[in-house]
């Protein structure tokens, strides 16, 4: 499974990116109006920190005028991936786009349906949002599940990309699922780290070391 960071954040993608864990990057408006800087400086920046994809959403709604924001965005960088919403002008713009070659992440997923379109429109990732979805009363990781097996029915090659991710259950359901990527924020996914008995097991063979009174090295 991929990781993405879901974040404008700079320093956080840099500080991922260290870990060897950081596979691409999402953004998206309220992202980019989070990090208080310009949409074509911070893409940039974002793009020399990865190889993979960093997705950039155009925030047009007809497909002429999308057309011409992705023209924009994909000159920041060659691993620019260009988000757009699922509409009809949103996936009209998507099979344009990926007809000629170009990334696109089709996002504002919410049901399985509006993803066999996007997938049928040739997205190279599909944005399901698991979180929006648990909070307004439906099942995220159902979705995810219903999208897998309609893709696998008829093997569509566009990527599960779990998206609107807020804690480590969510990404352990969508790996369970076999979710191709999953986006989170930098701190969901520095938590998987986290566990109280490899705390524990640290403390008690540092103990034991310390009492031996040996060096290594
Ligand atoms: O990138 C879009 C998505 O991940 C947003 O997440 O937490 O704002 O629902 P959230």
């Amino acid at each position: 499974m991929k990781f993405f960071a879901d974040t404008a954040d700079t320093d956080a993608i840099r500080e991922l990116a260290a870990t060897g864990l950081l596979d691409g990057v999402t953004t998206n408006p309220s992202l980019i109006k989070k990090s208080g800087r310009d949409i074509m400086e911070v893409t940039k920046e974002i793009c020399s920190l990865t190889d993979g994809p960093v997705s950039a959403e155009v925030v047009a709604l007809d497909h002429p005028t999308m057309m011409k924001e992705a023209e924009i965005l994909r000159k920041i960088a060659d691993n620019v991936c260009i988000k757009v919403p699922l509409t009809v002008d949103g996936l009209k713009t998507c099979k344009a786009l990926s007809s000629d070659g170009t990334q696109v992440n089709v996002t504002l997923c919410f049901s399985a349906n509006q993803a066999l379109l996007a997938a049928k429109a040739g997205a190279t990732f599909i944005s399901p949002f698991v979180g929006r979805h648990d909070d307004n009363g439906f099942d995220g990781m159902q979705l995810i599940d219903d999208i897998r097996l309609i893709y696998d029915n008829y093997g569509f090659g566009t990527e599960i990309l779990v998206a609107s991710v807020r804690h480590s259950m969510h990404i352990l359901e969508a790996a369970k699922i076999g979710a191709d990527v999953m986006t989170a924020p930098p701190a969901v996914i520095l938590s998987l780290f986290n566990h109280v008995l490899t705390d524990k097991g640290i403390a008690a063979f540092l103990k034991d070391w310390e009492a031996t009174g040996q060096n290594i090295g």
